[in-house]
């Protein structure tokens, strides 16, 4: 009987219906009327009572084991038929979040998108810089305050070199390399010892262009950046220079565009001016030039620089920069694009 038994374990262990209908079957075959284990249950009751203590505990586990083994291939049956199942390899395979384009990408990409249509093309340069390629060749004179306009990171060991502050390096690099006309802008990050807050980062990212050509105007700028500011903020968009200062442009402007979320009647995102300031910009200082190794009394250009993240906040109102750099996926979501 113990052999009948163990045999009988053996093959219930072993069984793999393909069909219900073999699942069936085998129940049938095991403890249907005339199944092996009903069989086994008749003999029991001739078996001696010293016994049958022993022998009820090995039919109460067969017998369980039996009920397992229906139930579990059952179910996975059942799942197979709605479609539930994750066991069937022939079923297609989960489809992943696709992810998107970070915000800042998409803002990036909008901005030089728009120059290369004017006829710029896009320039890259080193994010460890040196003195002359960030200040000197710009026009920064050593110890001249405007040095405290950006707070730079040095390397401690050596203060020629450091984290550029701007992406103006690139437009020098791009002079002392090619012969104007030039007009070429420069995305990259950029970096300045800041305090970080909701509108302020030790890393951001910038987009400058430059243009040099003969009798390039301050009209010429005006209708580019106007151009542009269509493009990005939309059609109705307007613009308005204000004197300002840089070292290596002269004249200097802030722009301004007006705001398009109160539609110019003033409301906080704008402060309640109607205009937000958008980009930097002016006439390239003569000084540039020569130092690029471009004469200055043939050639003239003009030069701007923006902040992405800024640019990208004002685009789709995000109140706080930090959202850019927390990489959190609820907010990242958000932005969908095809490119
Ligand atoms: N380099 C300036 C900045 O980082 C921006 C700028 C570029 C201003 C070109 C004028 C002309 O703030």
């Amino acid at each position: 009987m113990r052999e009948k038994i163990e045999q009988l374990r053996k093959k219930i262990e072993e069984f793999r219906a393909e069909t219900p209908q073999q699942l069936e079957e085998f129940r049938v075959r095991i403890s249907g009327k005339k199944g092996e284990l009903t069989e086994i249950f008749e003999d029991f009751k001739n078996v001696a009572s010293e016994q049958k203590k022993e022998f009820g505990k090995l039919l109460n586990e067969i017998k369980n084991l039996m009920q397992e083994t229906l139930k579990s291939q059952k179910e996975l049956f059942d799942s197979l038929e709605t479609g539930k199942s994750i066991a069937d390899k022939t079923l297609p395979a989960f489809a992943g979040s696709l992810g998107s384009r970070h915000p800042i990408s998409l803002a990036k990409n909008e901005i030089l998108e728009i120059f290369t249509r004017l006829g710029f093309t896009v320039a890259e340069g080193p994010e460890i810089e040196d003195d002359w390629h960030v200040f000197s060749a710009l026009n920064f004179p050593p110890n001249h305050p405007a040095r405290d306009m950006q707070d730079t990171f040095f390397i401690e060991q050596n203060p020629d070199i450091l984290l550029r502050t701007h992406t103006s390096s690139i437009q020098v690099r791009t002079m002392e390399r090619q012969k104007p006309p030039i007009r070429v802008v420069c995305p990259g990050r950029v970096f300045r010892n800041e305090a970080i807050s909701a509108r302020a980062h030790c890393i951001f990212h910038q987009v400058e262009g430059l243009y040099i050509d003969k009798n390039v105007s301050f009209a010429d700028m005006k209708q580019t950046l106007l151009y542009f500011a269509r493009e990005m903020f939309g059609e109705n968009t307007e613009i308005r220079l204000r004197p300002s200062f840089f070292p290596f442009t002269e004249p200097s402007a802030e722009m301004d565009v007006s705001c398009k979320i109160c539609g110019g009647k003033g409301c906080n995102i704008c402060k309640y001016t109607g205009w937000l300031e958008v980009l930097g910009c002016g006439i390239v200082d003569p000084n540039v030039l020569d130092a690029c190794g471009i004469d200055s009394r043939e050639y003239t250009g003009f030069a701007f620089g923006m902040g992405v993240e800024r640019l990208s906040m004002l685009k789709w109102q995000v109140k706080d920069l930090r959202l850019y750099f927390e990489n959190d996926v609820r907010f990242l979501e958000q932005f969908q694009s095809v490119i």
